[in-house]
């Protein structure tokens, strides 16, 4: 879309870290927007924030594992703002640990909100946009771990590598709808993902807790990557990175070893 302007965006998990940081860039940028987030406390605290940037916005509670819920908060978005051009399937948990220890519960909790999520609302967006036959967006929120692989990241990794195997194929499928498609992968964001038993408040926890994560020195700051996220829309960029300096080597060293595969399998003939 090379005009956003006017248009309306829908952001799950906007309520927080990488969702606030789209809405705020939106909003900055002239685009009207709706979050959504499962945490009320939270859409009552960055409502005003965002209303401070403009008028255009809503925060509704919204579980994105509930399909019926999502419709619904369509429908309520659309009446007040119109119809919906922009979604940014982005709510998602961070859970971590071995493969061997996470039980089926905890398998289905990750799966039902960072993938079937993502597919809930993808569904119910392109179908409205495809009937109207309006242009529109979509944006996955994946990870780098959708791109790469690692020890402790089994769950994450099966629902970020399917994010991002899902966005390539729906921007195939939608691209003759003009519904363009990104899928958003940073490396490390500045966000409570990686605090979740702590309170939004507890600041000092916070920032003992950064100070203790060797990741955190390449945090960026959620706004800018809000920022790549709309630039990526204008531009119809399929994959949104955000870094160029960690994660190149990350996805290159992954497929070299998946490749390598080949050479050992099926080597080249010795000349004769
Ligand atoms: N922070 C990072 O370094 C990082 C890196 C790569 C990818 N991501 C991805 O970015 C997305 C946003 O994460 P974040 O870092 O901003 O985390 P965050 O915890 O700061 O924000 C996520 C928001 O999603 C909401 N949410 C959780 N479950 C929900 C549900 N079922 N329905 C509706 N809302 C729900 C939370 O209440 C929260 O406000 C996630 O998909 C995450 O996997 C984050």
């Amino acid at each position: 879309m090379e005009e956003t302007v006017g248009k309306v965006a829908f952001v799950t998990g906007g309520a927080n870290g990488i969702g606030l940081g789209m809405a705020q860039a939106f909003l900055e940028g002239g685009v009207k927007v709706a979050i959504a987030d499962i945490r009320e406390d939270r859409l009552r605290r960055v409502e005003p924030q965002l209303r401070e940037i403009s008028d255009d916005v809503l925060a509704i509670r919204c579980d994105v594992v509930d399909t019926d819920a999502i419709a619904r908060t369509l429908d309520q978005i659309e009446a007040k703002l119109g119809p919906i051009q922009i979604c940014c399937n982005n709510a998602g948990i961070g859970l971590g640990g071995p493969f061997q220890t996470f039980d089926e519960a905890t398998w289905k909790r990750i799966l039902d909100v960072n993938l079937w999520g993502v597919i809930r609302g993808g569904r119910e967006i392109s179908n409205r946009l495809i009937e109207r036959g309006l242009e529109g967006h979509i944006v996955n929120t994946a990870s780098i771990m959708g791109m790469i692989t690692g020890r402790g990241s089994a769950a994450y990794c099966a629902t970020k590598h399917a994010v991002v195997a899902i966005s390539e194929c729906m921007s195939e499928d939608l691209k003759p709808h003009r519904i363009g498609v990104s899928v958003l992968c940073p490396f490390i964001v500045d966000t409570s993902i990686f605090y979740p038993d702590l309170d939004d408040d507890d600041h000092e926890a916070i920032a003992e807790r950064k100070k203790k994560n060797p990741l955190h020195k390449f945090a960026l700051g959620p706004k800018y990557v809000g920022e790549l996220v709309l630039r990526a829309i204008h531009e119809n960029e399929l994959h949104i990175f955000c870094d160029g300096k960690e994660t190149p080597d990350m996805i290159k060293n992954r497929f070299d070893r998946v490749t390598s595969a080949f050479a050992r399998q099926f080597p080249e003939p010795a000349d004769t």
